[in-house]
């Protein structure tokens, strides 16, 4: 395994420059960080067909992306696309027709790992078919295997980490030439700095930027701060030239997007900027109507942040706040760093300033030395918090974790928490999503729904909604009245 010892990381990181990463969880459609696959091409619909596209070249090559794992990988993979525009690749969301393939990986789980094999599996016949077909594998379970992906999937053309997509058309012409590189350093330059700069094109109306990348906590079973290395935080003065050029796109939604995304503390005018400093300033930027922030830690909720939920009306009703457990045992065990108490607390200060905040959280059950009585701690948490959309976890060791090194609880055990715990959740999901029939919300269309017809946008609650109107646009900011709750959507009518 390439996994480097937490010392290491530390170091390396710390010398990687100010750079960026992870997004948002999509209320009730996938959890922030599973493992599942975004659909194919997500998020690079924007891209115009002759994005990149060098009249001389014709044709011009196409790349398919598939990305799995948190928004952080979204993001990079639009980044990747954008790095390929430059030389000369448009998207495609038909693998069967791409030049280039690149996996975008997840490592967070043994499941999410493992899924870039069985995909590569699939994969096999269009390699054979089409030999000039270069694959690459990118991401976090690029960042944790390096070389040993070579030698397990002979039909892998490149291995690229997070830290280095920038450097992805370079590597891609040293395949084409014969080469198999790899590249997981944590190099001395800011990717976001190398990436093709130029006219971009319109984009959706909700977007996701990087404010912060990797991670210093180090929790117990967390491959994060050493697929990710070390918290890094991108300079304000560029993130606030990113948005307001989102914007300038069409984007009316913006989601900072971070590991440790409340740990932001980049470098701004008169010393670092927090993240609360942060939002307050792009809340100024005229056009940009909504904002939200993914993913962050209890202990790094400061006073300014949690005043912001009260004062700042661009700022989203709706936190992602991932507590792990309730126990305080396994949360030491855990390297948590904060208890249930501490947590609860937390909780009661930011509905005391908004009380309409709707919160959402992971949770990993059957951690080494899980006693049922723990176990009943987090669901106890649960209940008194009343959540969202909690996204729980089974608990997966990973390869150079400490927790990797305890005993494991038996499967049967995890899986029996899991249904327990997700029947709770279920339940909360259902009584959070029943009591806004009736209520008027404000909606942002983003794209046609299912049904002819239709339009899909977001509640301020992160809810899915579906209105039937004529004249709707995506990037309309519309009051709706919700008249029904489905499975994993709300239903309503213009007012
Ligand atoms: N930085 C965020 C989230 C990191 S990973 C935070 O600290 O909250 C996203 C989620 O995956 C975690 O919150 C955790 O619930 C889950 N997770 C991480 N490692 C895991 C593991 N080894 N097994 C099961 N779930 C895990
Ligand atoms: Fe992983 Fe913990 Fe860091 Fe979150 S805070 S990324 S769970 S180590
Ligand atoms: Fe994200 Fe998975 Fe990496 S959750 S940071 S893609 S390990």
């Amino acid at each position: 395994s390439r996994l480097i010892v937490p010392g290491e990381t530390l170091r390396k990181g710390g010398q990687r420059p100010p750079f960026l990463p992870v997004a948002p969880p999509f209320w009730l459609q996938r959890p922030p960080f599973s493992a599942a696959p975004i659909e194919a091409g997500a998020g690079m619909g924007y891209l115009p067909s002759h994005f990149g596209q060098d009249p001389a070249m014709t044709p011009p090559r196409k790349l398919f992306v598939k990305t799995y794992g948190c928004q952080m990988n979204v993001y990079d993979s639009e980044r990747m696309a954008e790095a390929m525009g430059g030389a000369g690749y448009v998207t495609t969301e038909n693998p069967a027709e791409a030049d280039m393939i690149v996996l975008n990986t997840c490592h967070i789980r043994e499941k999410a790992a493992e899924k870039v094999y069985s995909e590569l599996g699939r994969l096999k016949p269009l390699k054979a078919a089409n030999p000039e077909l270069k694959i690459a594998v990118a991401g976090c379970v690029a960042q944790a295997e390096g070389a040993e992906i070579l030698r397990r999937a002979p039909m892998v053309d490149l291995v690229v980490g997070p830290q280095t997509y920038h450097r992805l058309p370079q590597m891609e012409a040293e395949a084409r030439a014969g080469g198999r590189p790899v590249d997981t350093e944590f190099p001395p330059e800011d990717k976001f700095d190398h990436l093709p700069k130029g006219p971009r094109a319109g984009r959706g109306p909700a977007a996701f930027l990087t404010v912060q990348e990797g991670c210093d906590k180090f929790c117990a079973f967390c491959v994060v701060p050493y697929t990710r290395g070390a918290e890094v935080s991108r300079p304000a003065a560029r993130l606030m030239a990113e948005a307001r050029d989102l914007v300038a796109r069409g984007v009316r939604e913006i989601t900072l997007l971070g590991q440790n995304v409340n740990a932001y503390h980049g470098e701004g005018d008169a010393g670092p900027w927090t993240l609360a400093r942060l939002l307050r300033a792009m809340a100024g930027i005229e056009g940009l109507a909504r904002l939200r922030y993914t993913t962050s830690h209890p202990n790094d909720m400061d006073d300014d942040l949690i005043a912001a939920h009260g004062d700042l009306p661009a700022l989203m009703p709706y936190l992602h706040l991932p507590v792990q457990s309730g126990s305080d045992r396994v949360l030491k065990a855990m390297n948590r760093r904060h208890t249930a108490a501490d947590y609860l607390r937390l909780i009661e200060r930011l509905r005391a300033v908004r009380p309409d905040l709707a919160l959402s959280g992971d949770f990993i059950v059957g951690f080494p030395g899980e006693t049922e009585a723990d176990f009943e701690a987090t669901l106890d948490l649960v209940r008194r918090v009343g959540y969202h959309s909690p996204f729980p976890f089974k608990y997966s060791a990973r390869p150079g974790t400490p927790a990797a090194e305890r005993p494991v609880l038996p499967d049967s055990v995890l899986d029996e928490r899991l249904y327990r715990l997700q029947a709770l959740i279920a339940q909360q999901q259902r009584a959070a999503q029943s009591a806004m029939v009736g209520r008027e919300v404000e909606v942002l269309f983003e794209k046609p729904g299912r049904m002819a017809g239709q339009m899909m946008g977001k509640s301020e609650h992160l809810h899915a909604v579906n209105v039937t109107a004529g004249g709707l646009a995506a990037g309309d900011l519309r009051r709706v009245r919700i008249t029904e709750s489905r499975t994993n959507s709300l239903a309503g009518v213009l007012v």
